[in-house]
């Protein structure tokens, strides 16, 4: 097939496993380590983990392979790759990716200035760990800042700059090759004390005995949307890295599991440390979003060693938040980059500033703006259910309507040559027919509730 565009010099991966480390970079952050223990706490711990697993192993991976193959087809970002595949009405998905992508980043990237200023307090020994009311209020008084959240935020966003700058292979590929392999021993480690501590039996019993009388309609809902998020499918961010491959090269199929396979193994390892740690000091594994924020620093205060941990754990979260922060900055830079002919440099300093602008609002929005709400909700959480709940379902709907339908031929034949595996079978049928019906249904049943 002739090239969409064979005047362009994409730059590309250096080698498949600094594409497949890059990408579970993307899929690998807040939501593994921070966000999915505290679903899994308030959703009944075992039968939460067996039912995440198993979406993310089927309806997850079938729409990163999705992603995967749009943008190794298309070769662009995902405005570009849907207007070189199909053009019309199909652009827009790009662009409300692309937008999704800005959104996204400009308050994850709050959250990342968060586990920076994590990291600061247990190096200075004042994370508040000594008591769970001296914790609650170390973590109320930065985010309830002005001052603090702003700054980080910033210090967040442009250490996120500094790593796209560099370009694909020089700054994303060498960054994951180094912060991955560093993130998965750092949490090893911290696994290894986690679940040798006196009590860590009982943490390990909740988390890794499913209660299946525990799965209610909320927890299906709650699994699918966080299986999503962690993958990092429905913006494109994939469409975008899978645009730097080779059009030929690679097993894209096996890359997609191995993707999914190190973000689930995260996730697990993320919960296997929290719940053996919270158990083992009787801390309430329902506690929330603050259970890594409040109820760690006291484990660590009370934990042989802990303040070493402690430094570890915030500095573990902060890489993985980065490497994700990467993919999404890297979206809305590939579409200046590939359609407004517009040097790397100044797309990623002109973005970089636009975003940090747009996050200032959510990095108030729990302090000195909270009075600004809309159905009670602050700008931060409006935005995260925004983006989660509508825009990167309604993403992951289209992108999948748009493989099942439109590409599959292509993308069967770009995947299989002549032959029409069973596999492949599967996950045409997968992306016409189920993911669009389950997300559809996840995103109507998320908004009812
Ligand atoms: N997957 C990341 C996490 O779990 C967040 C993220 C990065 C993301 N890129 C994304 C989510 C693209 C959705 C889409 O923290």
């Amino acid at each position: 097939m002739a090239d969409a565009n064979p005047t362009v010099h994409r730059a590309h991966w250096n080698s498949r496993l600094g594409f497949i480390l890059a990408a579970a970079g993307s899929a690998v952050g807040l939501g593994n380590i921070w966000r999915f223990p505290y679903l899994a706490g308030e959703n009944g711990g075992g039968a939460f983990l067996v039912l995440y697993l198993a979406i993310a192993f089927t309806l997850g991976v079938s729409v990163l392979l999705a992603e995967l193959a749009i943008g190794r087809l298309g070769q662009r970002n995902p405005v570009g790759a849907m207007r070189a595949l199909a053009g019309g009405p199909w652009t827009a998905a790009g662009y409300l990716g692309t937008a999704t992508a800005f959104l996204v980043l400009s308050f994850y990237s709050v959250v990342g200035g968060w586990t920076l200023a994590y990291i600061v307090k247990s190096a200075t020994g004042t994370l508040g760990g000594e008591s769970a009311e001296a914790a609650k209020l170390v973590f109320g008084a930065l985010v309830g800042g002005a001052a603090e959240p702003v700054i980080y935020h910033g210090l967040f966003m442009a250490l996120t700059a500094a790593i796209v700058l560099r370009g694909v292979g020089g700054g994303i590929e060498a960054a994951n090759k180094w912060l991955m392999p560093a993130l998965f021993l750092l949490l090893v480690v911290l696994v290894l004390r986690a679940v040798t501590l006196p009590g860590a039996a009982k943490g390990l019993a909740f988390y890794l005995t499913p209660d299946f009388s525990k799965v209610t309609p909320a927890t299906v809902v709650a699994a699918l949307s966080q299986a999503f998020f962690s993958l990092s499918v429905g913006l494109g961010a994939m469409i975008t890295y899978g645009s730097y491959l080779d059009r030929r090269g690679g097993n894209l199929p096996r890359s997609a599991f191995w993707i999914t396979g190190i973000d689930c193994s995260v996730a697990v390892l993320g919960g296997l440390l929290i719940f053996s740690a919270v158990f083992a000091f009787g801390h309430d594994p329902a506690a929330g979003p603050g259970l890594t924020f409040v109820t760690l620093p006291t484990v660590f205060h009370q934990m042989p060693g802990g303040a070493l941990f402690a430094v570890a754990f915030f500095l573990l979260l902060a890489l993985a938040a980065l490497t994700s922060a990467v993919s999404l900055l890297e979206v809305a830079v590939a579409y200046l980059v590939d359609e407004r002919a517009m040097p790397r440099r100044r797309a990623t300093l002109g973005l970089g500033l636009a975003v940090f602008f747009a996050g200032i609002p959510s990095a108030l929005s729990l302090g000195p703006w909270s009075s600004y709400t809309l159905y009670g909700r602050g700008v931060m959480d409006l935005l995260d259910d925004l983006t989660v709940k509508v825009m990167i379902p309604l993403g992951g709907i289209v992108l999948s309507l748009f493989v099942g339908w439109i590409l599959a031929d292509r993308a069967a034949a770009a995947l299989a040559g002549p032959a029409r595996p069973l596999w492949l079978r599967a996950w045409i049928a997968m992306c016409r027919y189920v993911a669009p019906a389950a997300i559809g249904w996840v995103m109507v049943a998320g908004l009812w509730g």
